[in-house]
């Protein structure tokens, strides 16, 4: 499993724009053929959401949809080449209700799953998983620093480095 010192399993882009980000997750969403989880961790209004937005069109999810953050459901489903599932942790409060929300099955399943706020996911539930973290630039850019951890995400950064 690549490591943080591992160069080929890490990236960091800068966006300038929503759009910006919104493409870059259209990239990686266009990419996958497989499941895979996505773990997004960054400030309110860091971009996790745009990103999601991006990734659900790279999915041929519909356009029809509209990809909003799912504060209060705490998890958005949406059918597309591979099903996608928004999940957004930041109104979790007790792990009692990880547990309630059939989490596991959704991590551990067929589809994508996105998941805003991943770092309140407990330690260790996750070994394979692209993490994405936003930072703030100047403006409206935007630095997202991919870590790949296993092969399928693996083969997404290599992919986007060409
Ligand atoms: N480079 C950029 N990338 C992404 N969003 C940007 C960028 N520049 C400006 N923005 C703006 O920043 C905001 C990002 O909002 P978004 O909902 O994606 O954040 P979030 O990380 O999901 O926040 P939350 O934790 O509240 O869910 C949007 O209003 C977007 O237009
Ligand atoms: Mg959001």
């Amino acid at each position: 499993m690549p490591h943080r010192d591992n160069p080929a399993g890490e990236i960091t882009l800068v966006t300038a724009s929503a759009a910006e980000t919104r493409r870059l997750g259209e990239r990686c969403g266009r990419r996958l053929r497989t499941p895979l989880v996505i773990c997004l961790i960054g400030d309110l209004g860091s971009g996790k959401t745009v990103f999601v937005q991006g990734l659900a069109r790279g999915l041929d999810v519909s356009a029809d949809y509209a990809v909003t953050s799912p504060s209060f459901t705490l998890i958005n489903e949406y059918p597309g080449r591979l099903r996608l599932f928004h999940i957004d942790l930041y109104r979790l409060d007790a792990q009692a209700d990880l547990d309630d929300l059939g989490l596991a099955e959704i991590l551990h399943g067929e589809g994508v799953a996105a998941v805003e706020w991943a770092e309140k996911l407990t330690d260790g539930a996750l070994a394979e998983r692209l993490e994405i973290r936003f930072e703030f630039g100047d403006d409206d850019r935007r630095r997202l620093h991919m870590v790949a951890y296993g092969q399928a995400s693996l083969i997404l950064l290599k992919a986007l480095r060409s």
